[in-house]
């Protein structure tokens, strides 16, 4: 693949090799990424949305190539990144409550993570108290997030990133499976957000949404050499394109089922919280203390 120009990119992925362990999802990827704009990833089940996203939110290290984001490194970029984990890759066992999780898209890597608690500022509450409102979460506050129904947890991670007030927002699969209402809200919420400047990047299995409200979509699919096409929606989604990007999943799409990800075998998929949420954690304080149940619940 021709390794095309970065300059401008909010996100530059440059020859990237990257997966677990031994297994490579990714192979010499290259990919710019715009800024100030709604992009989306789309793809198959398996092809390798969240792992993309992941790489960006510097939470796997590619063992080649080069990741800048915001023209920084993904690590330095955690100052000003959001990141929302796909639902079902979240442990919802581990004892908060959905304030304690929303406030958590506050103090990841600060000085202030480990005195956070003695000095919360007021802005800090306002952030979290804002971020609360704009997903209509602020009525389950005090709840612990494991009694959370699938769509009031994703409104819960999408608030955690929000939280942050991030230049830059990540978000698996953040709308499906919330219902019509709080997707419409969701969409308002990002629309004010790329209005101010912020970048988007969404993965999603609804394409309704791509054509309607994303200025780029980037079409993914691993095992079919990586980025199968990206661009403005209405240019890119042709029906070669979308037969090489989902194969034989299309006829599903076709028939409106926009859940496949739901009837994914998940155990391998789903890593303890502090795991997958690194970026907003202080392990230290987390590890000690908290024991989770034996038993596991899913939505
Ligand atoms: N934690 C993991 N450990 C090992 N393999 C994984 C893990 N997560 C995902 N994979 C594999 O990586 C590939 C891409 O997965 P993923 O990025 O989750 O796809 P998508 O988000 O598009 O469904 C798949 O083959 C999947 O099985
Ligand atoms: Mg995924």
């Amino acid at each position: 693949m021709t390794i095309a120009p970065v300059s401008g990119a909010e996100v530059a992925l440059r020859d990237v090799t990257v997966g677990y362990g031994g297994h490579r999802v990714f192979e010499h990827l290259t990919l710019n990424i715009p800024g100030g704009v709604f992009t989306g990833i789309i793809g198959g089940n398996g092809s390798g949305k969240s792992t993309l996203l992941k790489t960006i939110a510097g939470l796997l290290s590619p063992s080649q190539g080069d990741v800048t984001v915001g023209g920084d490194s993904p690590t330095a970029a955690r100052a000003y990144l959001g990141y929302m984990p796909q639902v079902s890759n979240v442990d919802w066992r581990f004892p908060l409550t959905v304030r304690e999780l929303v406030a958590m898209g506050r103090y990841q890597f600060s000085w202030k993570r480990r005195i956070g608690r003695l000095i919360r500022s007021q802005e800090d509450r306002i952030a979290v108290d804002r971020a609360m409102a704009m997903m209509d979460v602020q009525d389950l506050h005090d709840r612990q997030i494991n009694e959370l129904s699938g769509g009031q947890r994703k409104r819960a991670l999408i608030a955690r990133a929000l939280a942050r007030q991030p230049r830059i927002l990540l978000l698996d699969e953040p709308s499906a499976a919330l219902d019509a209402v709080s997707d419409d809200q969701l969409f308002d919420v990002l629309c004010e957000l790329t209005d101010l400047g912020t970048s988007v990047i969404m993965t999603t299995h609804d394409l309704s949404t791509v054509i309607e409200h994303y200025a780029e979509v980037i079409c993914v699919n691993a095992t079919g050499g990586g980025i199968v096409a990206q661009g403005p929606p209405t240019e890119v989604l042709t029906e070669e394109v979308l037969r090489r990007t989902f194969g034989r999943e299309l006829a599903i799409f076709s028939r409106g089922d926009m859940h496949l990800d739901e009837s994914e075998p998940r155990e391998h998929h789903t890593l303890r919280l502090a795991d997958e949420l690194q970026l907003h954690m202080d392990e230290h304080e987390h590890r000690a203390g908290h024991v989770h149940g034996a038993s596991r619940e899913r939505d």
